[in-house]
């Protein structure tokens, strides 16, 4: 029986297919470019590297077979990890055969459980409340950059709920250092991932500013241990997990590094993408009323004049869904990859009925396939809600809606994502009136290792009826 050979846009030597990528906004939107034109799998060569790209749900479900494939960490990972020093925190960990990614899990596992996260409730409000001062303060002539907002108010929060840091950064016009040293990291690794490996040691000073950012990231959750280590509060968080908590499986308790890279892992994973979600949801409620009308509505209806608490949550269906449905448009961490397993010796090695190498990792372009019409229909790239409150959403196929990836290393943040952007949505639009800044704006992307909007501000008055 003969394979289909998989389709490869032509590139050039050393370079491969790094054109190919160029004359989009960001990687992210070439690559659904592409998809556009070969077809949803093809191939290319990127960073010195063969890589295949699948942009449909048929072939995302079968790489989604734990029994065959596993995470890869893709190309920005893999950056990222040889961008800072130590060893490598859950995220970024090669295989969940390494042992710091197993202790790592076996650990933060409960630490990350719904239990917890309820308990992050009051903390969560903190942080959320300061942005609501801040923008009664200045009023409705601010221009709100909504985005960076919303960066500070994700950073501030995960570093509260799971470290017990402050990073004020609603009281500094700039970011906090630790911050610009992660983005130029992330900045960096990107970019890196279509250069050549073997030109990588040439670019002397980016290497340099490197390890001085990843230094200065390690140093920044080195000063968090040791603060917790010589002021134990008592606090049951993820950071006293590590501290102090035993692998169930080997009985140890966690190194210093690990813990070092495993708290940056929250910040970079926990930050940006959940800011991402918050910004896109305001820019698709705003430019979708209907559903930004509906969703204050349901806020007025559940929560009211009353202080919003933990318990409000659960009813607050509709906005749900609108986050789900979000995810699934502008899923903010917009790629993953997946690999053969090492153990299957599956030959020939086929998906979708193509020829594939063992060692080509398959990327996963997670917004075209989450917008598959043979899942969601015809009206696939429309913002409806509606498809995502729970009667429906648990109708789905099963590797449907994957925002936060899938299988043994699935997002261990999504509780507590999805609890903190219900929580600051509800409270937003219960004391603002919200509209674009400027009506006509033309949504653009910005992409690190996430993506998010650009230049996107709105403008918020407060509501009657609020003191
Ligand atoms: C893994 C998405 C929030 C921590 C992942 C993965 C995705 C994802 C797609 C799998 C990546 C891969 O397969 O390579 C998201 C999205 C979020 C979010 C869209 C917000 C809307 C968070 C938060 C945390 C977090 C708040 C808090 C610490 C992690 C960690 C992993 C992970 C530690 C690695 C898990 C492992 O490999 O065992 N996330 N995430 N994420 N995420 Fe999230």
């Amino acid at each position: 029986k003969t394979h289909k050979a998989v389709p490869a846009p032509p590139g050039l030597p050393v370079i491969g297919n790094l054109l190919d990528l160029a004359g989009s906004e960001t990687p992210i939107g070439a690559l659904e470019q592409l998809a556009e034109k070969w077809g949803p799998i093809y191939k290319l060569t990127l960073g010195g590297r063969e890589r295949v790209i699948i942009a449909n749900y048929a072939l995302f479900e079968e790489v989604c077979d734990e029994t065959r494939f596993f995470k890869v960490p893709g190309a920005g990972l893999d950056s990222l990890q040889s961008g800072s020093p130590g060893p490598p925190g859950l995220f970024t960990a090669p295989s969940e055969k390494h042992p710091d990614w197993g202790q790592a899990h076996r650990i933060l596992v409960p630490a990350f459980g719904p239990l917890s996260i309820r308990n992050m409730f009051d903390e969560m409000h903190d942080i959320a409340s300061q942005l609501v001062l801040k923008w009664a303060r200045k009023g409705p002539s601010y221009r709100i950059p909504i985005t960076e907002d919303f960066t500070r108010l994700t950073l501030d929060t995960i570093a509260l709920c799971t470290m017990d840091y402050r990073f004020n950064s609603f009281y500094q016009d700039g970011m906090h250092s630790f911050v610009d040293a992660m983005l130029a990291v992330l900045t960096d690794g990107g970019a890196r991932a279509r250069i050549p490996k073997f030109m990588h040691k040439f670019m002397v000073m980016r290497n340099k500013s490197r390890q001085e950012n990843g230094k200065h990231m390690v140093d920044t959750a080195q000063e968090v241990i040791r603060h917790r280590r010589e002021n134990p509060s008592g606090k049951k968080d993820p950071l006293d997990s590590l501290i102090n908590g035993k692998d169930p499986k080997t009985g140890e308790g966690m190194r210093d590094p690990l813990i070092a890279s495993n708290l940056i892992t929250f910040l970079i994973a926990g930050h940006e993408t959940t800011s991402g979600l918050l910004s896109f949801a305001f820019h698709l409620m705003l430019t979708n009323p209907r559903t930004y009308f509906e969703a204050v509505e349901e806020v007025d209806r559940v929560v009211g004049r009353e202080t919003l608490s933990v318990d409000h949550l659960k009813d607050l269906k509709y906005i749900n869904a609108i986050l789900r449905e979000t995810l699934r448009l502008q899923p903010t961490a917009p790629l993953f990859t997946r690999g053969l397993r090492e153990e299957n010796i599956e030959d020939p090695f086929t998906v979708g009925g193509y020829a594939l190498n063992r060692d080509w990792p398959i990327m996963c372009l997670i917004g075209k396939i989450q917008r598959d019409p043979q899942v969601y229909g015809d009206d696939a790239n429309e913002f409806r809600p509606e498809r995502m409150l729970d009667e429906e959403f648990d109708k789905l196929p099963k590797a449907a809606w994957k925002p936060f990836g899938t299988g043994m290393r699935a997002c261990i943040g999504r509780p507590f994502a999805l609890q903190e952007a219900l929580l600051v949505v509800a409270i937003l639009l219960q004391n603002f009136d919200f509209r674009m800044d400027d009506p006509s704006y033309q949504l653009k992307i910005k992409s690190t290792l996430t993506v998010k909007p650009l230049d996107f501000y709105v403008r918020a008055t407060l509501r009657k009826g609020v003191s």
